[in-house]
C-alpha cells in the first residue's frame, strides 16, 4: 500500500484578513495546476477558515485539491463553552481536516490526551480527518525518555479508538524542541521516532499502520526538507514559519513530489 504524502501548513496565530487572503489565492493557483499526488493541508486561523474554503471551491484552473485545516476544536459538540469552536461548526462550513494535540495547546492550555483522544473522536464521527500531534519536549529527550513520552501520547490519545479509527488518523511527530526553534530533528532521528511510532500503531490499527500518513514537524523548511522527506516513516510534513511563504510552501510541496514520487 502506498501511504499518501501530506504537506500540512500550520499559520498559528499569523495573518491578517488580507494577508491570509493572498497567501491562499498563491497556493490555489499553483495547486490547480501542479498539486500531483502530493496533498497540500492548509490551517489557516479560525476567522479565516471560510474564506479559505471558498477560495478552494472556485479556483480558477478548476476544483484545487487542498484541504482546509482548523487549528483546534472543543471535545463536545456543542454546549456553553463560550468562545470555543465546535467539530459539527467546522463540518458545516467546508472544512476538511482538523490539528489536534499541537504542543502549543498542550503547553499553554493545558490539553491532555485524554481531552485530544476525545476531539480525535470526533472529528472522526464528522468526517474530518484528525491530525494528531505528538513529539517530547527537550529535557524528555535528554533524559533518553522520548520513545516513553511518545507511546504513552498515543496510547493515552488513541488507545480508545477501534482499530479502523485509528488507520484514518494522520499523526504528526513535533519534537517540541524543534518547534520554532531553527533546531531541527536530524532525519535520523525523526526517522527513528517515525518507526518507533508506526511500531506502535500497528497493534492500535489492527496491522494497517503502513497506510498511515506520520508527518515531521520542527522548523522544517526547503532547506533542509530533502533529508527528511527522504526517510521511508516520514511521510511528508506539518509545517509552522515556513507556511507563512508561499514560494517556501510551494517548494516543500515540490520537494514532497519528487521524492515521493521517486520512491
Ligand atoms: P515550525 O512549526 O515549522 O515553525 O517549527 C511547526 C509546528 O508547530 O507545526
Amino acid at each position: 500500500m502506498k501511504t499518501r504524502t501530506i504537506v500540512a501548513g500550520n499559520w498559528k496565530m499569523h495573518t491578517d484578513a488580507t494577508e491570509a487572503g493572498n497567501l491562499m489565492e498563491a497556493l490555489v493557483g499553483w495547486s490547480a495546476a501542479d498539486q500531483g499526488d502530493v496533498q497540500m493541508i492548509v490551517a489557516p486561523p479560525y476567522p479565516f477558515l471560510a474564506a479559505a474554503v471558498e477560495q478552494v471551491k472556485k479556483a480558477a484552473d478548476g476544483p484545487s485539491t487542498i484541504i482546509i485545516a482548523a487549528q483546534n476544536c472543543h471535545q463536545e459538540e456543542s454546549g456553553a463553552f463560550t468562545g470555543e469552536v465546535s467539530v459539527p461548526m467546522l463540518r458545516s462550513m467546508g472544512v476538511g481536516a482538523c490539528i489536534v494535540g499541537h504542543s502549543e495547546r498542550r503547553e499553554y492550555y493545558g490539553e491532555t490526551d485524554e481531552v485530544v483522544g476525545r476531539k480525535v473522536s470526533l472529528l472522526l464521527k464528522h468526517g474530518l480527518q484528525p491530525i494528531y500531534c505528538c513529539g517530547e519536549r527537550r529535557e524528555e529527550r535528554e533524559e533518553g525518555r522520548y520513545r516513553d513520552v511518545v507511546s504513552t501520547q498515543i496510547h493515552t490519545a488513541l488507545g480508545a479508538l477501534s482499530p479502523e479509527e485509528v488507520a484514518k488518523v494522520v499523526v504528526a511527530y513535533e519534537p517540541v524542541w524543534a518547534i520554532g526553534t531553527g533546531l531541527t530533528a536530524t532525519p535520523e532521528q525523526a526517522q527513528e521516532v517515525h518507526a518507533f511510532i508506526r511500531a506502535e500503531l500497528q497493534a492500535l490499527s489492527g496491522g494497517m499502520a503502513a497506510g498511515i500518513p506520520i508527518l515531521y514537524g520542527g522548523s522544517c523548511k526547503p532547506e533542509n526538507a530533502e533529508g527528511i522527506f527522504a526517510e521511508s516513516d516520514i511521510n511528508g510534513g506539518l509545517i509552522g514559519g515556513a507556511a507563512l511563504v508561499a514560494e517556501k510552501f510551494i517548494e516543500l510541496m515540490r520537494i514532497a513530489q519528487r521524492i515521493k514520487t521517486a520512491a
